[in-house]
This record gives structure tokens, sequence and C-alpha cells, in this order.
């Protein structure tokens, strides 16, 4: 197999991942993906730099050894917490989540003021804080984390009174704030994209990373050479740590396509 011929690699703790997937599919509609969820060790928001940097690390020899030729660290808590060094000591090129959502969030915003959501882990690292501000300095930005999202969206309660609640607690100092513009600094947050938008009011911009990560990808694969021959539709392999059929289930609820295969790996 030739280098452009291999998979897209991909990895969350999750099924927060498979909002990168989607937008993959629709934006590189030949490339196989290989998707890795970490549904044994969810959540990794709650977890230690250290604990989180050792799981990456796993799940990246994962998926080298299914052969990709590139990876996208589809969760914004190893991308705040490891990605710097997962660069340092990978051979494969990596793409995280982080950048491509800072990046659009201070194009977004039209009053320069930015909230950021993500998970306790990702908000105590101010790693979007400083990304945002490297871009833009004069971006006042209002942090904070929202814990609960995770495990809902887990559980698969996508549209239900109870994650309405919480999204309306969470997101009540945001509206205080005045913020034009939130990031969804989680990549399981897009999955409650309406409840969070109903909690945020109207006029509101919601910044989902999945999408300028696809074009990130897209724009590696081009730069490298690593476009992939084929034009047909391809195949999309999910692996998980722990049973399968839930995640199927989510999976192709939010993906609105069959999966042919959720395999459950051990390390
Ligand atoms: N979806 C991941 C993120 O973007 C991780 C959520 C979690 O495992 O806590 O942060």
């Amino acid at each position: 197999m030739t280098e452009r011929e291999k998979a897209i690699g991909v990895f969350d703790s999750g099924v927060g991942g498979l909002t990168v997937v989607r937008e993959l599919l629709e934006r590189l509609p030949a490339e196989d993906i290989i998707y890795f969820g970490d549904s044994a060790r969810v959540p990794y928001g709650t977890k230690s730099p250290e604990t989180v940097l050792r799981f990456s690390r796993q799940n990246l020899a994962f998926l080298e050894s299914k052969h990709v030729k590139l990876i996208v660290v589809a969760c914004n808590t190893a991308s705040s917490l490891a990605l710097p060094a997962l660069e340092a000591e990978e051979e494969l090129p990596l793409v995280g989540v982080l950048l491509p959502g800072a990046r659009a969030a201070a194009r977004e915003t039209r009053n320069r003021r930015v909230a950021v959501i993500g998970t306790t882990a990702t908000i105590n690292s101010g790693a979007y804080e400083r990304a945002i501000r490297d871009i833009d300095p004069g971006i006042e930005i209002w942090s904070g984390a929202c814990p609960l999202f995770v495990p809902l969206v887990e559980e698969g309660w996508l549209d239900d009174e109870v994650t309405r609640l919480t999204a309306a607690r969470y997101l009540e100092p945001v509206r205080r704030f005045g913020a034009d513009t939130i990031v969804l600094g989680c990549t399981h947050y897009p999955l409650l994209e309406e409840t969070i938008a109903g909690a945020a009011g109207p006029g509101v911009v919601l910044v989902d990373s999945a999408q300028e990560t696809a074009i990130e990808v897209e724009g590696l694969l081009d730069e490298r050479g690593l476009r992939t021959p084929s034009s047909e539709r391809r195949r999309l392999e999910i692996y998980v740590s722990d049973l399968p059929a839930r995640f199927r289930e989510v999976a192709e609820r939010f993906l609105g396509r069959p999966v042919e295969r959720v395999e459950r790996v051990r390390f």
C-alpha cells in the first residue's frame, strides 16, 4: 500500500471526535477513516496532564498499527494537554483541534468578546486563551468548564430536558459576559449544538472546530501529496476500548449512515 492509499486516523476519548469524522466524510469522501474512541477511559477532561498524555500515546500507537498516514487528535483535552509533546516524538503528521477553533473564533467575533467552554482540563490549561490572544491580544475572553456535557452526550441525551437545564445553567455567566461568539472547546459539544444555541440566546455564533480541522487536514494532505488516488466513497472503521453496541448506536445516529464495523480493542 502506498502512503497516499493509507487511511486517516482519528482519535478521541469517546464519541466526540465523530464530529470531526462527519466533516472529514463531507470534505474528503474518498479517504478511508479509522477512528478510535477510548470509551473505556472516557472522560479525559477530569484527568491529569500526565494521564492524558499516556492515554494519547497509546491511542497513537494503536492507530499507527493500522498504518494510517496522518492522525487527527480530535479531542480538545488531548490537543490542549498533550499535543506539543506528541508532536515532538511522532513521525506522522498530527492535526489538533485547538488552533483551528481559536482561529475561527478570532475571525467570527464582532464585539471581540469570546467565551470558551470545554472540559475542566482544557479550561484549566489556558491553552485556548493563549491561542486566541496570540492571534488577537485585544479579544476579551471568558472561559468555563461544562463537565456534565460529556457524560450527557455519551449517554445519548442530545435532545433532552435534563440537557437543556444543564446548558441553561452553564451558559448563564456567558450571557452576562455578553460574548457574541462561543467556542465549543470540546469535540463532544457540537452534538449538543441546538441545545447550546438555545441557551446562548439569539445572534450568538457557535464555533465548532470540527469544520476548521477538516479544512486543515485537507490542506495538509495536499501540501504533502498524501491525498488518496481513489475517487470512490471509502470505508469508515471504528474501534473502541469498551462495549461497542451503544457506541454504534450514537455514531450511526450522529453520522446519519450505517457504520459497517465497530470493534472492541484491548491494549
Ligand atoms: N471530546 C474530548 C474533548 O474534546 C474529551 C471529553 C472528555 O473525555 O472529557 O475534550
